[in-house]
């Protein structure tokens, strides 16, 4: 917990100039207060008692003029430490999402979106109400049991040890408060995030959970989330309150104490009235110090369940990581090959791809074809360096992927992913995406290669329509063709096309290969799918079988040889109208699903 909290400590290094004022700010508050108990003794005992009335003015003076101070003081503190605070907690955000740019996909896989979300947003927060509150508000109460410590030690020495044994008990009650209290605080930072992970689940998942019905289970499994975290937070709320109480009764009998044996000093005149009222004016001032603490380290507890959750995102491992002397390449032909390539998913024991090898020449176009589930997709996925290979290499133009640096192998690589996400913004906003620069005309130029200038120039704003949230919402088929125009425009030397053409009908995609054929002569093109334009276009047709290659050559080749492949393409959709070879066996096609 103490090497969390000076982490939490460093988010505030921009700050140490406002920090610094903020404690003095506080620091001046608290000597004005401790000062009032002295000018009331001299109130009481030469003013009132004394009789001298020049004496009450001059005191009363000063009482007013310390209470404008010490307000003006702790206004100042407000107001400075909300500047730190919330300055740290801005500082934080930008390092998780600088952090969770560069977290490789693996860590996607594992994670929820709503989870995430409560750790930027409320994670975040319990740190920030430690700095702006807690954390100085420690400080000053430290220094003010110290200092009140000593005026009280030279008031009466025996008063003052009578009331400073209350300390050990109280500190010893807020140890045992803060052990038990920090695991409390992040189970129920954790069931909060589960709770949002459901949440988030149930709005991008919302047209599934309406498709099966599933209203009542979703509505029961977030109702039973929601109960866990009433719990857990009842049970903070407990032990909080079952702990003030406690404090307060060891304060209170404190002062009892002191004003019985003050009274017998003042009966056998060994202390004056002044003194006493004095006395116990700096014993609530004791105490005051001592709930602080307990309040700060309430605090202390929250900020460290918080920040220890921030910190696990900040830590995380990231997988796809460039090496330190990374290069770039003078130009990128784009010669792509596989040696010996085996990958295992991170923290999956099974291997998806088995020692493939393969080369895909310059300027050529390969389609990938495999049952679903064959290792099509995370065979692509190795190029960019979207995951490592566990062995083997990857290569560019001979060089070793992983020698490259990140952006700039990305850059000279276009994928079309097989689900492609579009964002909110203009249809031109999101073709250009990857190249803001674009004039009007190039957008409109790879629209037309893709097969989406006819329906984008029908929509109510042509290319300046909103999509996405809260914008046109786009068919399948229309969100294909935008994302293909979105990796045309990036121009790249290897273009990627995992399934993009799914959703087209068969003449709007013999269409887009047409219009494709200069610009896939030009640079290396990989297609994954199973459709016929794209298959006799292709130089080479690769055959991929449980991560395995299991053949390789032209689609002619590959029909007339080898069955595996005429099954594939006999099945819808796009089924490829043609004979299977007679020497196959037509049994297995019967019981598939057509
Ligand atoms: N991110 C991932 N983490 C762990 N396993 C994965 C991941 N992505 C895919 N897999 C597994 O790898 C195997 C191959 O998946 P892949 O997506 O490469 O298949 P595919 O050939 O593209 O299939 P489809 O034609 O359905 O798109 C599957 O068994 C899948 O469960
Ligand atoms: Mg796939």
């Amino acid at each position: 917990m103490v090497s969390t909290l000076t982490r939490i400590i460093r988010f505030i290094h921009g700050y140490r100039t406002i920090a610094l004022l903020a404690l003095i700010a506080i620091v001046a508050g608290t000597v004005a207060e401790l000062y009032a108990p002295q000018v009331l003794r001299t109130l009481i005992d030469d003013g009132i008692i004394g009789g001298d009335r020049d004496q009450i003015w001059r005191s009363a003076g000063w009482l007013t003029a310390l209470a404008v101070f010490s307000g003006l003081a702790r206004f100042a503190y407000g107001y400075l430490s909300a500047r730190v605070s919330h300055g740290a907690a801005f500082g934080l955000r930008k390092e998780i999402f600088a952090k969770l740019q560069k977290l490789s996909f693996s860590y996607y896989d594992r994670v929820q979106t709503g989870q995430l979300m409560t750790r930027v947003t409320s994670d975040v927060d319990l740190v920030r109400d430690f700095i702006g509150g807690g954390m100085v508000q420690m400080i000053s109460a430290v220094l003010m049991l110290v200092i009140t410590a000593a005026i009280l030690l030279s008031m009466n020495l025996w008063l003052a040890l009578i009331a400073l044994s209350v300390i050990p008990v109280t500190l010893l009650i807020l140890l045992l408060f803060v052990s038990r209290l920090g695991p409390m605080f992040k189970s129920f930072q954790e069931r909060l995030s589960r709770l949002n992970g459901i949440f988030g689940e149930n709005i991008s998942g919302v047209r599934i959970v309406r498709t099966f019905t599933a209203e009542d289970s979703e509505t029961d499994r977030y109702r039973r989330a929601n109960q866990d975290l009433l719990d857990s937070g009842l049970a903070i709320r407990n032990s909080i309150a079952n702990a003030f109480p406690l404090l307060f009764s060891v304060g209170s009998f404190g002062v009892v104490l002191i004003t019985w044996v003050g009274a017998v000093m003042i009966v056998k005149r060994t202390l004056s009235v002044g003194e006493l009222v004095a006395f116990t004016s700096y014993l609530v001032l004791l105490l005051q110090p001592l709930f602080m603490l307990g309040f700060g380290a309430q605090q202390i507890a929250r900020a460290s369940a918080g920040a220890e959750r921030i910190f696990e995102i900040l830590d995380a491992k990231i997988d796809v990581a460039e090496v330190d002397d990374a290069i770039v390449l003078p130009e990128v032909q784009g010669r792509i090959t596989f040696e010996d390539v085996t990958l295992q998913y991170p923290g999956d024991a099974r291997d998806i791809l088995k020692g493939l090898t393969f080369s895909i020449e310059t300027k050529t176009t390969v389609a990938v074809v495999g049952s679903t589930g064959s290792g099509k997709t995370s065979l692509v996925n190795l190029i960019p360096r979207y995951y490592d290979p566990s062995e083997g290499v990857v290569a560019i133009d001979g060089h070793d992927v992983r020698t490259l640096k990140l952006d700039f192998l990305r850059r000279h690589i276009a994928m079309v992913m097989q689900d492609p996400v579009l964002f909110s913004g203009t249809v031109s906003e999101n073709i250009s995406y990857g190249r803001p620069e674009a004039t009007q005309d190039q957008i409109e130029a790879v629209a037309r290669m893709a097969q989406a200038h006819g329906f984008i120039s029908a929509l109510s704003k042509g290319y300046m329509t909103h999509i996405g949230e809260r914008g046109v919402t786009l068919s399948g088929g229309q969100r294909q063709r935008i994302s293909i125009a979105r990796a045309l425009l990036v121009d790249p030397k290897i273009l990627i096309m995992d399934d993009s053409t799914s959703a087209l009908d068969s003449r709007t995609e013999s269409a887009l290969i047409e219009d494709l054929d200069d610009l896939m002569r030009t640079r290396t093109t990989i297609i994954i799918g199973q459709r016929p334009s794209a298959l006799a276009r292709a130089d080479k047709v690769l055959l991929i079988e449980d991560g395995r290659i299991a053949d390789e050559g032209t689609h002619q080749e590959l029909l007339e040889r080898n069955c595996t492949y005429a099954e594939i393409l006999a099945t819808p959709p796009g089924a490829v109208p043609h004979e299977l070879p007679s020497f196959c066996d037509m049994s297995g096609l019967e019981g598939r699903d057509a």
